[in-house]
């Protein structure tokens, strides 16, 4: 029976666009290594500091999990979980969390209407949007913010003005440049309200 279900899935592949061929490849790959446990079934996380990946842009994702897997970033337990990853198998990882819808956390917590309204003021006064488009959805290798877990997003806005986390490029250390505690909490609760 496995087998057969198997065989039409390759048939259907091979009638499929090689994007959505990638995401099935990874979707079967997500559940081997088992992805799933920390960033959630669906790829909405709702574990505390693990980010949600679901509807985050393909290439955000291969590019992090090439500097995850080269030890250009680092973020214990992933450079190790991205060890042995062939280049086409994080590229298939990447295309089936870009296909699932982005969504927030199911353990989300209530809107803090100032702190919101700090955010927000924050966002506008530091161009979040310009990067990472008025919606927050993200493009290209810029990641989708939107709905993102509040507690990782903290965590990573206080590691990039640290120097603890590095892209591709320094744009976000340049924007978090001596940003204080208290302002990286508010635009991380007005990010995790859309
Ligand atoms: C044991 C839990 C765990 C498992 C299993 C796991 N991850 Fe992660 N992952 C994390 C944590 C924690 C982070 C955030 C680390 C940090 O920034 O401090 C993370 C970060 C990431 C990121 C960066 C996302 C971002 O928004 O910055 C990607 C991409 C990722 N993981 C993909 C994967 C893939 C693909 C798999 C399966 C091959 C996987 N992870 C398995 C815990 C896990
Ligand atoms: C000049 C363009 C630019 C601006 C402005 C910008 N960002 Fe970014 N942002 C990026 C890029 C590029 C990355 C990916 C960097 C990397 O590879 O680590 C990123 C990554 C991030 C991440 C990591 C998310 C994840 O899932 O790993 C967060 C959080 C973030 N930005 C929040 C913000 C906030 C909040 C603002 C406004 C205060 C902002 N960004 C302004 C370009 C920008």
């Amino acid at each position: 029976m496995t087998r057969v279900w198997l065989l039409a899935a390759a048939l259907c592949a091979a009638a499929l666009p090689a994007a959505a061929q990638d995401a099935i490849r990874g979707a079967a790959l997500a559940e081997a290594r088992g992805c799933g446990g920390c960033h959630g079934p669906a790829g909405r996380s709702a574990v505390e500091l693990v980010p949600s990946l679901a509807g985050q842009p393909a290439e955000f994702i291969t590019l992090q999990m090439i500097l995850l897997r080269e030890g250009l970033r680092q973020a214990p337990p992933m450079n190790q979980l991205a060890q042995g990853l062939e280049d086409q198998q994080v590229e298939d990882l990447a295309a089936y969390y870009a296909s699932l819808p982005a969504g927030p956390a199911e353990d989300r917590a209530a809107r803090d209407a100032a702190l919101y309204a700090r955010g927000q003021a924050l966002s506008a006064q530091m161009n979040c949007g310009v990067c990472h488009l008025p919606d927050f959805s993200g493009r290209n290798q810029i990641p989708h913010l939107a709905g993102q877990r509040e507690d990782f997003l903290r965590h990573t806005l206080a590691q990039y003005r640290d120097s603890q986390r590095r892209g591709t490029d320094t744009n976000m250390n340049a924007v978090m440049y001596n940003v204080p505690d208290d302002a990286i909490a508010a635009l991380a609760h007005f990010m995790a309200q859309q």
